[in-house]
């Protein structure tokens, strides 16, 4: 039973994000989608909103898992066995931030691995930070999110 975690802060989960689980699912047994507290960061969705948003946008998908977490990512690895972390590479411009990631985390936890997959192409400008300034200016985002996302951050628009 291989299981990869797939963190992220996920203000909100995108078409992007989703893309990343249906791809992981056909490759592992289950896929935990694991959503970081990210206290650096002023989230515009709570830490559950943003966990239940994931769970309704992934309804059909019986070999997924949404979990929050707190604290280090490799401690939630460790507690869930993962046999991998799961990240997003979009662009060259993830890179570096990504590679630092995964080597600390390999640091941190001996044999901790993380293995990158990329989104289809229309899917691989979307970002959190780029739908919330979308919405913010009043331009349609329903496009790049899926509908329980859409619905919500219309009715949070008012606060971005
Ligand atoms: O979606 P993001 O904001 O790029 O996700 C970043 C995230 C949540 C994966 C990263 O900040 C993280 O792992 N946070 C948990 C705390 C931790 O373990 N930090 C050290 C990472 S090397």
């Amino acid at each position: 039973m291989k299981t990869v975690i797939y963190p992220g802060s996920f203000d909100p989960f995108t078409n992007g994000h989703l893309d990343l689980v249906e791809r992981a699912r056909c490759l592992f047994d289950k896929v935990v989608v694991a959503v970081a507290v990210n206290s650096g960061k002023n989230p515009l969705f709570t830490l559950e909103e943003r966990r239940q948003l994931i769970v309704e946008s992934c309804t059909d998908m019986p070999n997924v898992e949404v979990i929050a977490f707190e604290g280090l990512l490799v401690n939630a690895v460790k507690e869930l066995k993962a046999d991998a972390i799961l990240r997003g590479l979009r662009a060259f411009s993830d890179f570096e931030y990504e590679l630092q990631m995964a080597l600390m985390n390999r640091e941190l936890l001996k044999g901790c691995e993380t293995i990158f997959l990329t989104p289809q192409l229309e899917n691989s400008y979307v970002s959190s930070t780029l739908i919330k300034e979308v919405a913010r200016l009043g331009a349609d985002f329903a496009a790049h999110v899926p509908p329980p996302v859409a619905r919500a951050l219309s009715r949070r628009r008012n606060l971005l």
